[in-house]
């Protein structure tokens, strides 16, 4: 079973994935691994930069037993002219177990799946989707409130290019929280409500900040210092206008000073940032068990 978007999903999929994860994060934490995915193999191919989500779906395969290969894609025949396709069509040749891509192109993970034969993990397709991600966010705010229903979660930044935003617009609804998109016009989809940036974090649980994704743009929006973070970054200012118990969620990688004042992101109480990538281990353990159905 493949792992491309949130559409793909059932509910009860995406019930038994955050369950999942719930468990692993225990297991993590207590020091237990596991062996299901002994002698299975996990094929890393990230064509755009990663730290967070390469390192953490190889830390999910070894916690789970599994062997990881990572395509170096800056040395690789990508270099040499090679298509993705001939690339997937290769790889499927050496049998891997689990293949999780992360390209440019919207759709590249769908058309690498269906090459194929080992289910894929879409790990990011250019400004269409980033699962995972979303997946990761919902177990990180199951973890802190247990429910999402009647949550309210304000998703600001590059919203026009943002798989996390996309994918978490369609994930945390199905989970009863309401959410709501804003940013600066520039970086909004043509058809998204204009709502502000204050607006949204006004009395909002969760405020989910967004970088500016400077390699899809071709203008220098934002570049001028500290104007940013005052017109519509997550300043203290703003932050006080959310609820009292407001949480702070960032997929990283972050831009202190830009879309987030920097001493908020480090809050040990209200940030959850460091709590993300802890859960991005365990929720990539649940996808891995999901996608393969072999179960610990
Ligand atoms: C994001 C991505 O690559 O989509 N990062 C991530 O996976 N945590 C967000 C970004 O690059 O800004």
């Amino acid at each position: 079973m493949d792992l491309l978007s949130i559409d793909s999903l059932s509910d009860s999929q995406i019930a038994t994935i955050l369950d999942r994860a719930q468990h692993f994060f225990a297991d993590n934490r207590a020091g237990r691994s596991r062996k299901a995915l002994a002698g299975r193999i996990l094929f890393n191919l990230f064509y755009e930069n990663s730290t967070r989500t390469l390192m953490s779906f190889a830390t999910a395969a070894h916690r789970l037993g599994a062997s990881v290969v990572t395509l170096p894609v800056e040395q690789s025949s990508v270099k040499k002219g090679e298509t993705l396709a001939d690339t997937a069509r290769t790889l499927n040749a050496m049998r891997p177990d689990v293949l999780v891509i992360r390209n440019r192109e919207n759709g590249s993970a769908e058309a690498v799946a269906a090459i194929m034969d080992a289910p894929v993990i879409n790990a990011g397709d250019g400004t269409n989707e980033h699962p995972t991600q979303a997946l990761l966010d919902a177990a990180t705010l199951q973890q802190r409130l247990g429910s999402l229903d009647g949550v309210k979660v304000a998703i600001c930044g590059d919203i026009r290019h943002s798989r996390v935003a996309r994918s978490n617009a369609k994930l945390l609804p199905r989970l009863g929280a309401e959410v709501q998109l804003a940013g600066p016009p520039e970086l909004m989809p043509n058809d998204a409500p204009t709502t502000t940036v204050d607006d949204a974090i006004a009395g909002a649980d969760v405020v989910m900040m967004l970088r500016v994704q400077r390699e899809r743009l071709d203008s220098d929006f934002g570049d001028a210092p500290g104007e940013y973070l005052e017109l519509y970054g997550l300043t203290a200012k703003r932050l006080a206008s959310a609820a009292p118990e407001v949480m702070v969620m960032h997929p990283g990688p972050m831009n202190r000073g830009v879309e987030i004042d920097g001493t908020i992101a480090d809050e040990p109480q209200r940030s959850l940032i460091t709590l993300q990538v802890e859960m991005s281990v365990a929720t990539r353990m649940a996808c891995l068990e999901f996608v393969t159905g072999i179960k610990n």
